[in-house]
């Protein structure tokens, strides 16, 4: 058995990592029965290259000879270490390596700053939820991903929102004070880089929502379909603001909608099977403690929560 090497990764093994994390996701999928990802790996994901350029140290591959064998990128923001991405290839499961590599990505956060660790899982793979538990961040949490897609699905019964919020996209780094103040409570921390990376990616655009002059909320609304997260001052807005979302997709034409919907937000969950959503997966929230403010928060891309 060649000897495994776990080191940081450079800006040009990224796209090797983004196969290595597709392969090794679709390989799950045959093994649960689920439909394969179609994704086409034509370039480095932007997204990914965003988390390893805010934490070099969490993004790293493990190596057997040169062939890249694991893959794991980890984020820190304040107090909140999390895990981003573990993906091991196939035929090289259960050996070891995806606790090494998570041994190496947690010992990035110093335990003097840091104090909650989190990640989000495939609920049906009970070797990742193991792995996780054995770190010290047991299941806390169901995460839904509600989805309907144009061509399948029935079309969808939208009615108006009660409340008529308006959208105002955000352009600029300095309108993000809202924001950051939002996320401290809603998701218990601040992030201004992930905030600036959405304003700056053309894939997406980052809104907020206001009730008449008061700003009670934000979004970001991807082009592709998905919307995430959507954050509420308040969680009798949410409903409004996930209609008013749900209703731009729509208006843009998306082949499909999505949202991250905690299964303890029971009035989300309704609302969204309702009008005509189907629970597309089933994820786990795994975290060394409970955080956040899940009534008034639908998380982001499951990569940051
Ligand atoms: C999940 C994944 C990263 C784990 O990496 P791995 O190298 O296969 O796992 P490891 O061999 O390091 O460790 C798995 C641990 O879980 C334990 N385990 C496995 N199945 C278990 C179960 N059902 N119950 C309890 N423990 C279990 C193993 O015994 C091992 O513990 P040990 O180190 O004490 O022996 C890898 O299997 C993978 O890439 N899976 C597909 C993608 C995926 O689900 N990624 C997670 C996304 S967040």
């Amino acid at each position: 058995m060649p000897r495994l090497s776990i080191r940081k990764l450079k800006d040009s093994e990224m796209k090797q990592a983004l196969r290595l994390v597709v392969n090794s996701g679709n390989a799950l999928m045959k093994k649960v029965n689920r439909k394969p990802w179609r994704i086409r790996i034509t370039a480095t994901n932007p997204f990914m290259l965003h988390l390893k350029h805010t934490d070099p140290d969490g993004c790293v591959g493990a190596f057997e000879n040169d062939r890249m064998v694991g893959f794991a990128s980890s984020i820190i923001r304040e107090n909140h270490w999390y895990l981003g991405y573990l993906f091991v290839v196939p035929s090289r499961w259960s050996r070891g390596i995806g606790r090494k590599l998570l041994t190496r990505v947690i010992a990035t956060a110093d335990p003097n700053e840091v104090d909650l660790f989190s990640l989000c899982t495939f609920s049906y793979n009970s070797q990742a939820v193991a792995l996780y538990s054995s770190f010290g961040m047991p299941p806390q949490s169901v995460i839904l991903n509600l989805l309907w897609r144009r061509e399948n699905d029935r079309k969808l019964k939208v009615r108006r929102p009660e409340r008529k919020l308006t959208m105002k996209h955000i352009d600029d780094y300095e309108k993000l004070g809202f924001i950051n103040k939002l996320d401290k409570r809603n998701r218990g921390v601040t992030r201004p880089e992930d905030h600036k990376f959405f304003i700056d990616d053309d894939k997406c655009e980052l809104v907020s929502f206001y009730d008449g002059r008061k700003p009670v909320g934000y979004t970001v609304l991807y082009k592709g379909g998905w919307v995430a997260p959507v954050s509420a001052v308040d969680p009798t807005y949410l409903p409004d603001m996930v209609i008013s979302c749900v209703r731009h997709q729509l208006d843009r034409k998306c082949k499909l909608i999505a949202f991250n919907c905690p299964g303890s937000n029971d009035v989300i969950l309704r609302q969204l099977l309702k009008i005509g959503f189907r629970i597309d997966e089933t994820l786990l929230l795994m975290s060394n403690k409970p955080f956040g403010n899940l009534n008034s928060y639908l998380p982001a891309h499951l990569a940051i929560f």
